[in-house]
């Protein structure tokens, strides 16, 4: 492993016990966890579900594993951001976060929330057909309820896309900011697109621009569109380069017409 990754691995380490010891982040013994299954790969690895023995929740388990070329901004950011996920995980819109293990490798893992129905992605597709508009409402009025609670207290998602809002009892959840955010931005080999149909088309012309709550509104009427469509935007695009170059040259998904009746 190259020096600068085992010495930033440090500095997360160094960050997290320090946190840890002075009562900012809690500390769960990984044997408190059982019946582990893998749900999903995240930047640094797997993401998988648990039993938390005591309390008898499920839980997420995300691994912080540092193994990828990282630089020390992202490290500085990564763990600024650390420190918000404390205050935004008490709103009801975003999964919580409960604290952090060491798991059999010795790796941090982030105990999250876990979301029954999975990604808003998932949820439509599976249920679409049967929800009435009133449900479809909630769910888009809970997600701006949640962003706006972000937004008051100035942060910014800048990642925002209908796999990262996840499904609880019918209530939608954000998720992957801060922390997260940054592990997916690295794994992204540092490309402007990610999800680029969700991404403000500013940012995409220009990977310089600075995003802010405006971008974040953005990718929410893309995820509004999404709610009221049912389908993820453009699917016939294969490749996040084309559409974003698509996207640049002015194009949208075009209006649902429900949607439309309704604004009459
Ligand atoms: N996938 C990633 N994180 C998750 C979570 N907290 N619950 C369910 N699925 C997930």
């Amino acid at each position: 492993m190259p020096w600068n990754v085992v010495l930033m691995g440090n500095i997360l380490e160094e960050w997290l016990e320090k946190a840890i010891s002075e009562g900012h982040i809690d500390y769960i013994e990984y044997n408190k966890f059982t019946d582990p299954i893998v749900i999903g790969i995240g930047g640094f690895g797997k993401v998988l579900k648990y039993e938390w023995r005591d309390n008898e929740l499920t839980v997420a388990l995300k691994c912080l594993k540092v193994d990828t070329n990282i630089d020390e901004k992202i490290i500085k950011d990564f763990i600024d951001e650390l420190k918000l996920l404390r205050t935004v995980s008490c709103h009801p819109n975003f999964i919580r976060f409960f604290g952090v293990t060491k798991d059999s490798y010795r790796h941090y893992n982030m105990i999250l929330e876990y979301a029954t129905e999975g990604t808003l992605r998932k949820y439509l597709k599976t249920n679409f057909a049967r929800l009435q508009w009133t449900a479809k409402l909630s769910i888009a009025k809970e997600i701006a309820s949640g962003l706006l609670f972000l937004h008051n207290k100035d942060i910014i998602h800048r990642d925002l896309h209908s796999n990262n809002i996840l499904i609880h009892e019918n209530k939608p959840k954000i998720t992957d900011f801060g922390l997260s955010k940054q592990i997916n931005e690295m794994s992204k080999a540092k490309t402007a697109y990610g999800m680029a149909a969700y991404v403000d088309p500013k940012y995409l012309d220009d990977p310089k621009y600075k995003r802010n709550k405006k971008s974040d509104i953005y990718s929410f009427g893309v995820i509004l569109w999404e709610i009221s469509s049912g389908r993820p935007p453009f699917p016939s695009f294969d490749s996040e380069f084309k559409l974003a170059f698509h996207i640049l040259r002015g194009n949208r998904e075009k209006p649902i017409e429900d949607v439309m009746v309704r604004r009459k």
